[in-house]
């Protein structure tokens, strides 16, 4: 963990020098907070445990990521939106309990967002930057992490990681194709997401529950604020599917 100044990550700016009046994170470091939400169901990978407490090469995909992020240096509290229901409260407790660093659990909610927002409200109050991590990103390489914080530290607001899009893309109307979008101006986005705590705040409080974003950036951009882009990693993609399961399980292997 960042306990060691001299492995704090990037220095952050003159600290003498504020240049205005609003405070950012790149001028007042405090500190780091990841929310992981990790109370979904897992709906589309089939029946069995929620997704997050799945396992992947024996760990539960929550422990690949939770581990991830208490390794990276510029990462000092870790809040997890468990399932809400006892066993799986109980669960996730007892899995983090088991990792180092400052870990901690709330109840997440009924819906992606619901979860980020009760995680939200339970961070620790020096915690100036806040990623939001999926769970289900289980093997998210650390250096995302990083340049992530880092972007929000040089002074942006919001930061997604991004990938070029391989597919070619087309707009459908039932099963007839209506257009060939540009993919050239597409990317595909991940997390860790990256905010100011202030921006995140703001759009979450301004965000409608009964028509939930599926990422967090979303409900910046509907606040009408610049969100920035840094890259994306290929092993930072999402575990959906079984046939994700068994990507994931092979890089792993080759991890190994
Ligand atoms: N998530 C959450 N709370 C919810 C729903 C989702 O914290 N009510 C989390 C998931 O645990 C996951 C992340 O949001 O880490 C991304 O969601 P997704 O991949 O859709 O996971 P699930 O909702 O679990 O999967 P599915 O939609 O197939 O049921
Ligand atoms: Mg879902």
């Amino acid at each position: 963990m960042s306990t060691d100044p001299a492995e704090a990550g990037p220095d952050p700016a003159p600290s003498a020098v504020p240049s205005a009046a609003v405070t950012t994170a790149a001028e007042a470091p405090g500190r780091v907070a990841v929310i992981v939400p990790a109370a979904g169901k897992g709906e589309r990978l089939g029946p069995g445990a929620p997704k997050a407490l799945r396992e992947l090469g024996g760990l539960p995909l929550l422990v690949h990521a939770v581990r991830t992020l208490v390794a990276a240096r510029s990462v000092d509290v870790v809040v997890v939106a468990a399932p809400p229901n006892p066993q799986g409260l109980a669960e996730v407790q007892r899995l983090l309990a088991d990792l180092p660093g400052d870990t901690r659990v709330v109840a997440g909610g009924r819906t992606r967002q619901e979860s980020v927002a009760l995680a939200l409200a339970a961070l620790p109050a020096d915690c100036d930057v806040v990623l939001v991590h999926d769970a289900a990103r289980a093997l998210t390489p650390v250096d995302v992490v990083e340049a992530v914080v880092a972007a929000v530290r040089a002074g942006a607001g919001a930061v997604i990681p991004v990938l070029p899009v391989a597919d070619t893309i087309k707009a459908v109307d039932g099963d007839q194709v209506s257009a060939t979008v540009d993919r050239s101006t597409l990317r595909a986005v991940q997390t860790p997401q990256g905010f100011t705590r202030d921006i995140l705040a703001k759009a979450h409080a301004a965000s409608n529950p009964s028509l939930p974003a599926t990422d967090d950036a979303g409900l910046v951009e509907a606040l009408g604020l610049p969100v920035h882009t840094v890259p994306g990693h290929a092993e930072a993609f999402k575990i959906t599917t079984p046939f994700d399961l068994v990507l994931a399980e092979a890089v792993l292997r080759r991890r190994r």
